[in-house]
């Protein structure tokens, strides 16, 4: 979905700029904010078997206010607040809450999320609404009697964490946004309520998963006559309507207090669950200082714990700005080099970090360029070095959400949600309309056992009663050496969201590439355990990948990696790109 700018001719200009003179430099009018002091875009190589060719044009320019998402409907409605006067926030907000509608494999208000705010004026924010465990929960609550995982933190009313995604939204419009809950629901209520056509996209997502989504009430609604609904048909939610009309009334105490939670509860009481009214009544979401990291000059403030993405992200970026020159994109030393720094920062990360209500996460050290030189003296640049041998797995077809925004005054707002995986737990709130999460299996269910992403996490992130389980989103907003905004970048994918979004801000700051090659560049993931270097089928040319295994790499094919939504600031205005791999719209004026 496209929509250009108000005043074409000067957008148009300035992209011809652009495309035409990648030497010369373009200015940009004031309503931008001046030129972003980076260097030019290059044109780039991609491998001759990859997907996607370089040098392909934005997928939308807007002179004034952006946003993508995984929904081109929910970044119209959090665009259509925006032409209404609201800013960032209040179309971020109006975007969370119509994704829960349009997008509810990832987009909820079942779930919980994160939220990097950087305004105009030069606050910064960031906002934890990552959902904590149940009162009742313990420890071991997920093994069997012979001390085996079960699957009871994936699926069924068990494996939900007390959502935050309400709360969480409320909190940030109340501090930064100027419009009322009302206003913004009003786009999400619509969508509900009149129903939208949903597209082949929608109809794969479900068919996936259909195995467990049926076992639970949502099935009617989303498998009517026990097939996924296809393609073309209208998706109306009433239940989910009145759920957000009760919002927009009365406010969070709907959801955590009244007869939302009141559903809420009797759905847990019905399937096992353990969430109660007082888990409920007490959740409250977290304003924290965003993890502020440099890489060449350029500024990144990104998630602090409890999600580890700002942090792992920051470790792997400084032991890269270790070697004075980036590599070649797309050669050997360049995925090498990717590949020995996020195993590195994934070591600490699954070892070190945990909510820091409940463990002392060192994250002084973990993001100092002093302790990024001690991690570049360990790697070899001749050779992989293994990580300790531990099994691991890695799931596919997993689900969250990520969502960009800028507003005209250059407001700028990341914000990634999840239900985890693909419809969460699968359980839908009877009689209210909403998905629930399955975050729970983000602990370490059991400390040294990988859990749905392969991921090998230790004690800090066992399981606790009110604790935030361990999260990789990364909701990331970039500033360039002068200080102005120049990227607002995050992803969905589990581990695979720290290494996709601080690849896209490699891509952009290192490899000079537009945010469309940038957003289609092949991309590679490393997370300590297993002990592979994942690329994407057809993104190392055969010479490099023979070059890796010569250096000890075991390599891992996936047919894609990651979820990216991104907005870059270019001359005249901004640059929007929805992740090319997936669905999704980027909407601006
Ligand atoms: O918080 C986390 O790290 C995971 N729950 C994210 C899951 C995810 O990204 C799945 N999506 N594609």
């Amino acid at each position: 979905m496209r929509h250009l700018t108000s005043r074409p001719g000067a957008a148009l200009a300035a992209l011809a700029c652009l495309l035409a003179a990648p030497l010369a430099s373009c200015r940009a009018p004031a309503a931008a904010g001046g030129a972003p002091a980076v260097p030019v875009r290059q044109s780039v190589t991609f491998p001759a078997g990859w997907r996607f060719a370089a040098g392909a044009p934005p997928e939308a320019f807007a002179e004034h206010a952006m946003v993508v998402s995984n929904s081109g409907l929910a970044s119209a409605a959090g665009s259509e607040i925006m032409r209404r006067g609201g800013n960032a926030v209040d179309a971020a907000v109006a975007t969370g809450f119509a994704l829960a509608v349009t997008y509810p494999v990832a987009g909820n208000i079942g779930g919980g999320g994160y939220m990097v705010i950087r305004m105009a004026d030069g606050r910064t924010a960031a906002l934890d609404y990552r959902e904590v465990a149940p009162l009742a929960a313990t420890r071991d609550m997920y093994l069997d009697a012979s001390g085996r995982l079960t699957d009871r933190s994936v699926v069924g009313h068990l494996a939900v964490g007390v959502p935050g995604a309400v709360a969480g939204m409320a909190e940030a419009l109340r501090r930064y946004g100027t419009m009322s809950l009302a206003d913004v629901l009003a786009p999400a209520i619509r969508l509900a309520a009149e129903g939208f056509v949903v597209d082949s996209n929608f109809t794969r997502g479900l068919a996936g998963a259909q195995s467990f989504m049926t076992r639970f009430e949502g099935a009617s609604l989303f498998y009517p006559g026990g097939a996924p609904l296809a393609p073309g048909s209208r998706l109306v939610q009433p239940d989910l309507a009145r759920t957000l009309r009760l919002i927009a009334e009365r406010g969070t105490d709907a959801f955590y207090r009244g007869e939302i939670a009141d559903s809420l509860v009797a759905e847990m009481q019905r399937g096992g669950g353990i969430i109660t009214k007082a888990d409920l009544a007490r959740y409250t979401p977290v304003w924290r200082e965003p993890i502020r990291s440099t890489y060449r000059g350029y500024t990144l403030l990104s998630m602090p714990p409890s999600s580890s993405g700002g942090v792992t992200m920051a470790e792997a970026l400084n032991v890269l700005e270790t070697y004075e020159r980036p590599a070649p994109f797309g050669s050997a030393a360049y995925a090498h080099r990717l590949g020995a720094a996020y195993q590195r920062a994934f070591v600490d990360r699954n070892e070190l970090l945990g909510d820091p209500a409940f463990v002392d996460v060192p994250l002084g050290r973990l993001t100092s360029k002093a302790y990024a030189r001690e991690l570049r003296r360990t790697i070899d640049d001749r050779r992989a070095t293994p990580t300790p041998e531990v099994a691991g797995r890695m799931a596919e077809g997993t689900h969250t959400t990520h969502y960009s925004v800028v507003d005209a005054r250059g407001n700028a707002v990341a914000t990634t949600t999840t239900l985890n995986n693909s419809y969460g737990s699968g359980v839908y709130v009877r009689g209210a309309g909403f998905i629930l999460n399955d975050e729970m299996d983000d602990f370490a269910a059991q400390p040294g056992k990988p859990n749905m992403f392969g991921l090998v996490q230790g004690e800090r992130n066992a399981i606790a009663p009110g604790k935030r389980m361990l999260s990789a989103m990364s909701p990331t907003v970039v500033l360039d050496p002068a200080g102005g905004l120049l990227l607002v970048v995050g992803a969905a994918g589990g581990p695979t969201i720290i290494t996709g979004t601080s690849q896209v801000i490699l891509n952009v700051i290192d490899h000079r590439m537009s945010l469309a090659d940038a957003m289609r560049a092949p991309r590679l993931h490393h997370q300590a355990l297993p002990d592979t270097l994942r690329y994407e089928t057809g993104g190392l040319a055969p010479a490099v990948m023979d070059s890796l295994r010569a250096m000890g790499h075991a390599l891992g094919e996936r047919g894609s990696l990651v979820n990216v939504n991104a907005i870059m600031r270019v001359p005249g205005g901004y640059h929007g790109v929805h992740e090319p791999r997936a669905a999704g719209g980027a909407v601006g004026y």
